[in-house]
This record gives C-alpha cells, structure tokens and sequence, in this order.
C-alpha cells in the first residue's frame, strides 16, 4: 500500500532502465544525470517533468551542479549504476584514487543528501576484485562514514520474470533513522518457468521482408502474457529496424541451430568468429543471453539476423512505450547498459516497503 511519494534521483542514469522500473512502482522521479547527450534525449523523453542534467561526475565541483538541479527537494532514494575500472588497477582501501570518483561520486551525494536509502548496480565482477575487497570496501565506508546498513546481492534478472539471464550485484544502503530492514526481493520465477525468447519477442514483425519504417503497427493479433504486459495497449512500434548482413553472416549464421553457437558449425564455417559466444543463436524455449552493448554476436533464434533494438529492449523488459533515440550503435548502448525495469520494479516495491512502514 503507497502512503507518500517517494522521490528518487538516479546517478549514471543512461537511458533509465532503473528508473523506469521506480516510476512503474510509482515513486516520483526528480531527475537521471549522465555525461551522454544522447543518452539523456532518451531519459528525458520517457521520463516526462524529470531534469536530465549531462554532469561529469568524475569533477570535482559535480556537486554543486547537482544542488542545482535538485533545489530543495528531497531525495528519498539515489540510485547509481558507476562504472567501476578504477578499483581494478587500483586495489582496495584506494576509495579517494581519482580513478574511482565515479564510486566517490555516490559517496559524496549520499553523504549531502542522506537519502532515506541508495542502491549501486554494478556487474558482478566487482564481487571478486581484489579477492573481494573491494565490495567489503564500498560497504565498509557507507557504514563506517556515514552510518548507513548496507547488504549486498547478486540477482538474475530471469528469477524475477524477464527474459534474459543476467546477474548483477545490487548494493541497498539504508538510512540509520529508519528501523525497518531491506530485503531484497523474493524470486518470481524458478527455472522451469522462466520467460522464454519466444514469449518475449514472438509477436514482432519478422522484418524478413519488409526492411521499412522505423514506426510500424502491430500486425499480430496473438500475444503472450509478457507481450500483453510490455505492450500495454501502445499501437506503436518503435526501434525496429533489422540490421543489413552480408550473403556470408547470413549464410554462416543460417547453420547455427537454436540454442548454438561456432562449435555447431561444420568445419571451415564462421572461421572469422571464434570466441565464447561467437555465432550464438538465442534459443526460442529460453530466456536470452545478457544482453550486451551491442558485439553483434547473438541471433534471433530464427531469423537469419541479430535482434533489434525493439527485440533487445523487450528482453531487457523495457515497455514497447519507451523509445530510444539517438543511431543504432549509441541505441544498443543503452539498451544493453541498463537494468532491466522489470526487476528493477521489483527492488522497487521491496524499498517502498522499508519506507512506508517508517
Ligand atoms: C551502466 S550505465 C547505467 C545504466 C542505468 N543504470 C540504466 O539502468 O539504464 C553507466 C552510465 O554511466 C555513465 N557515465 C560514465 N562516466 C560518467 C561520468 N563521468 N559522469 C556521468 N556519467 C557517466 C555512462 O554514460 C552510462 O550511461
């Protein structure tokens, strides 16, 4: 049961998957920062009344800039996904190493703002830095200097619904004031009833023939219970364009069954392509891979083509509403980069209980 509105702020915005989920939960969102124009085209636009501010949140003075953007209002939540090579090189206990003020930059905002609570995403890898120091660092630090109650968890987004397999640790502060705990959320799907590439995308024009409009109508009439929930009654179809391959990735690709990759092929096929997931065609009774920032290494399970930015975006659970902007490459970033909304909506719901029930 909501009570109040809760505000939320998102550092390293991208185009807003967490915030999207957080506004379908129906907190409010005050505004998304990135360094990315064309990222923020994409946050703004979907994200109607909220600032997109471009800051670098590496400079010094980034707090000011945020101060005002935010005026007086209160954060309630902060969420930030920081991209976190400088602990790599750096080791442990090297927080105020310039090379991690992006990590610093979360730091700092929480310690002005003092949100009620703050979430960092970040890709797992981060778990094992350093044997682990890392991590026990960024928790060790929020509690120590601020005084926060930090948990950590990795989550699989295909646990709670979406069509894809992928993990990434999710760090929840919360605030000293308030009693309740957080807990992260219970899982939705177990493996045997995860959401499949066909349940999720099945409905799309095959684009086998018609190559055309960047906005099309929906021509399928059957839907499954994803495409109902993603579609939403929207009568548009936005970003989906195929991409154009050669006679040769077509033909290599066309030999690849559902659910393989490069080791499926005959010998002296797709020779160029030799790595983990080269030539992978998604599997239609399976969730996805993760999806990347666009290598061009996963398939549609049965076109002859890699999926596009609509197919990745229903895979990544974002609603056929939500509409990216700016080229194809920049488009894939985006989409690739972000948590997937739905899962984020569950996390969501799971922080408005710590607050309410304060
Ligand atoms: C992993 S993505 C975040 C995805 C986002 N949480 C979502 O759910 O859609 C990280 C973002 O950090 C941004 N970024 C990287 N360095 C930055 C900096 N110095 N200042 C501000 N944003 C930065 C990138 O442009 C990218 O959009």
């Amino acid at each position: 049961m909501s009570l109040k509105t809760f505000n939320v702020v998102d550092l390293f915005c991208g185009c807003g998957g967490l915030s999207t989920g957080f506004s379908k939960a129906n907190f409010r969102i005050l505004g998304g920062v990135d360094n990315e124009d064309t990222f923020l085209e994409t946050f703004s636009k979907n994200h109607r009344g909220a600032f997109a501010a471009n800051i670098d949140l590496s400079k010094e003075n980034f707090l000011n800039e945020l101060k005002r953007e935010i005026k007086n209002q209160e954060v309630d939540v902060l969420l930030g996904g920081p991209p976190c090579q400088g602990f790599s090189l750096t080791g442990p206990r090297k927080f105020n190493d310039p090379r991690n003020s992006l990590y610093l930059a979360m730091f700092q905002t929480v310690e002005f703002f003092r949100p009620q609570l703050f979430i960092i995403e970040n890709v797992t890898g981060l778990k094992n830095m350093w044997g682990g120091q890392i991590l026990e660092e960024i928790v060790e630090k929020f509690q120590r200097e601020l005084g926060y109650k930090v948990d950590w968890k990795i989550l699989n987004s295909a646990d709670y619904g979406v069509p894809q397999l992928r993990k990434r640790v999710f760090i929840v502060g919360v605030n000293n004031t308030i009693k309740s705990k957080f807990v992260f959320p219970q899982i939705t799907h177990e493996e045997n009833s995860y959401v499949t590439c066909m349940d999720a995308i099945s409905d799309l024009p095959s684009l086998e023939k018609e190559l055309g409009d960047e906005v099309d109508t929906y021509k399928f009439k059957k839907q499954s219970n994803y495409q109902k929930l993603m579609n939403n009654g929207c009568k548009d179809l936005f970003n989906h364009v195929a991409t154009r391959h050669s006679e040769h990735v077509k033909k290599v690709i066309s030999q690849v069954p559902e659910g393989g990759n490069h080791k499926d092929l005959p010998p002296g096929v797709g020779d160029s392509r030799k790595f983990n997931e080269a030539w992978t065609r998604y599997h239609s009774k399976k969730p996805s891979k993760t999806i990347d920032t666009g290598h061009r290494n996963h398939f549609h399970y049965k076109w002859n083509r890699v999926p596009t930015i609509r197919e990745n975006a229903r895979l990544q659970s974002f609603p056929d509403s939500f509409r990216f902007y700016g080229t194809r490459t920049k488009q894939n970033i985006q989409v690739g980069n972000a948590v997937p909304p739905l899962m984020a909506e569950r996390i969501a719901l799971e922080v408005k209980k710590v607050l309410n029930a304060d």
